[in-house]
């Protein structure tokens, strides 16, 4: 009943509105007076010449957001592979490797049997939501998310928190290898924990974004874009959308757009785009007005200056600012809740999507 659900009519929805909860206990859990720390075990960036982030379905799209975040910070260059491809595919691991893998329940196949291929070739880093599970087990540091238990199938909590653990894992990588000085350290940490306090800004978005999920309960197709780390949040909005809602949808990179995706663009097509006023604003505005040149109906997700910016969209949502890095975060609720609405706007069974597991742990 809608007791145990905290008043919710979902656990999805439970879930979406804990994040500004949860999310302070992840950061007070690796924060502590404004400094980084690692209570389960250090993870040492120093010597490491190469990262590989392994992971499946919405824990795949946390390690892609963290690429952009460790490279940007530490300069390290990272992969990111789905784990059924990188098990099999038995890529080469390279002296100095360091492998992480993320999962929300510890006990997706794929992954675990990706993290055993790396056992005695890499040393192996988890993220996970259930400590005691085979993947932490099986690590040499096991990072606890601390999102509390998920059980809504389409992962909401536990990828913000993903992404929270992992955006301290970049700076620590950063420290460890000096490339950003101790106040630059110091002021990304300060806006990371200000992040759940504009979640829960974002949170009060609901209805708006409720009303234009009804619109898109309409559609057949609809397409997700984001540059740059907003590019996995499309990928994820895409995902999040389809699990639950059955309706068609694929995420892109906004400048690949003209490489395909323009061609399905006409008047019945939806195109989320997910832009804060960000250095990439400009270009993700250009591949916005080549979509709506097509007769395409643009919601915009962005904040005050953005959609100042550019009016004339078809529905828009208007963010809190977010800060520098933090943008995924933050983007991550109006992408839950555009699913979560245009779900329960056709009556889906939000909680149990037909076809879909929590867990796979069989191939
Ligand atoms: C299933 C779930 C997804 C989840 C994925 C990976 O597909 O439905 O929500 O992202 O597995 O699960 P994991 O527990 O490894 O994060």
């Amino acid at each position: 009943g809608r007791v145990e659900k905290g008043g919710h009519r979902h656990w999805m929805a439970k879930e979406i509105a804990e994040q500004p909860a949860v999310l302070d206990t992840a950061l007070a859990h690796y924060i502590h007076d404004g400094a980084i720390r690692l209570p389960e075990g250090d993870v040492d960036f120093s010597d490491v010449t190469r990262i590989v982030m392994v992971a499946c379905g919405t824990a795949f799209y946390a390690c892609l957001t963290a690429k952009y975040w460790i490279e940007r910070l530490a300069g390290v260059p990272v992969e990111v592979d789905v784990a059924s491809e990188f098990r099999y595919r038995e890529p080469p691991i390279t002296d100095g490797t360091l492998a992480i893998f993320v999962s929300q329940s510890g006990e997706t196949a794929d992954t675990l049997a990706a993290l055993r291929y790396c056992e005695g070739r890499a040393r192996i880093v988890s993220v996970v939501n259930v400590e005691t599970s085979s993947i932490a087990r099986a690590s040499d540091v096991a990072l606890p998310i601390l999102a509390g238990r998920e059980i809504g199938v389409a992962s909401t909590k536990a990828f913000t928190c993903q992404l929270a653990v992992l955006g301290v894992l970049a700076l620590k990588a950063a420290q460890d290898r000096g490339t950003l000085s101790a106040a630059e350290i110091r002021s990304h940490l300060e806006d990371l924990t200000r992040v759940p306090a504009l979640i829960a800004q974002a949170l009060n978005l609901e209805d708006d974004l409720s009303d234009i999920a009804r619109d898109l309960s309409e559609a057949r197709d609809i397409l997700f874009i984001g540059r740059g780390p907003m590019y996995p949040l499309a990928l994820e909005g895409a995902l999040k959308l389809k699990e639950i809602s059955y309706i068609h949808a694929e995420g892109y990179a906004s400048g690949e757009l003209k490489h395909g995706p323009i061609a399905l663009v006409d008047d019945s097509v939806p195109v989320i785009v997910f832009a804060p006023s960000d250095d990439l604003f400009g270009k993700t505005v250009s591949n916005m007005q080549e979509v709506m040149a097509r007769g395409g109906r643009v919601v915009l997700v962005s904040d005050a200056q953005g959609l100042k910016a550019q009016p004339g969209s078809w529905h828009s949502a208007q963010m809190p600012h977010a800060p520098d890095l933090w943008g995924p975060l933050l983007y991550a609720i109006p992408a839950q809740l555009l699913a979560y609405h245009t779900a329960v706007a056709k009556g889906t069974d939000v909680d149990q999507p037909r076809n879909l597991a929590k867990s796979v742990t069989v191939e």
